[in-house]
């Protein structure tokens, strides 16, 4: 499935956080309760490939794939794809992590912030980007401007979106789902705080 058809699908992709792998089952299962068919566990804690592991194991119970986030190298992606993820997500645009994730089949979201890194991934064969950070950018006002030449991309918004943003973002054609941390907050995953996780979940699927 491309990029684009599979995100288009999930609408939402949580980004976290997590500084403890044995918060990551509970985590999976809020997710799923809350009818979220994605996560992107960014590699940004040492937790970070065990918590995947954990959350791969349980993805067939709760309907939750996963994807591993703040992708920096090829090898990267490799590792990801041995773990079992779905899909993978840069903060920039890596010609060698893009060709990795094809090579390997998996969907692959690099980050841009201008047109010309958008017109390169697509060169690249990707049918969608990460719009990062896209709050400072100028959010939906500058994907609007972004999307209006680059008909046949896609764009997901991340970094700064909130409850408030996501539907405006959601409501764009060009916008197949937006990404963020706001219902997967890092400290109550950290404390396990799940049925915060949870009703700030519910809010958020219901937007879409
Ligand atoms: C990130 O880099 O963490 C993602 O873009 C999510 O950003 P957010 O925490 O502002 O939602």
């Amino acid at each position: 499935m491309s990029a684009r058809a599979y995100l288009a699908r999930a609408r939402l992709v949580p980004v976290v956080t997590i500084d403890d792998a044995a918060r990551a089952a509970d985590l999976s299962c809020a997710l799923g309760d809350a009818g979220i068919r994605c996560a992107e566990v960014t590699l940004r804690t040492p937790a970070a490939w065990d918590a995947i592991t954990e959350m791969v194991a349980v993805a067939d119970e709760t309907g939750v794939d996963v994807g591993v986030g703040t992708v920096l190298s090829a090898d990267e992606v490799t590792r990801a794809h041995a773990a079992g993820a779905h899909f993978i997500v840069s903060p920039g645009f890596d010609p060698a992590t893009v060709a990795r994730a094809h090579d390997l089949g998996l969907a692959c979201l690099p980050g841009v912030a201008t047109a010309s890194e958008a017109m390169a991934a697509q060169r690249a064969g990707c049918d969608t980007v990460k719009v990062f950070p896209a709050g400072l950018l100028g959010g939906v006002d500058y994907i609007d401007a972004l999307s209006a030449p680059l008909v046949d991309l896609g764009f997901v918004p991340s970094g700064g979106v909130n409850p408030t943003t996501a539907a405006g973002y959601l409501a764009h054609r060009a916008v197949p789902a937006v990404s963020g941390s706001w219902m997967v907050r890092r400290d109550d995953i950290a404390k396990g705080r799940f049925d915060t996780i949870r009703a700030a979940s519910f809010e958020a699927a219901a937007l879409v």
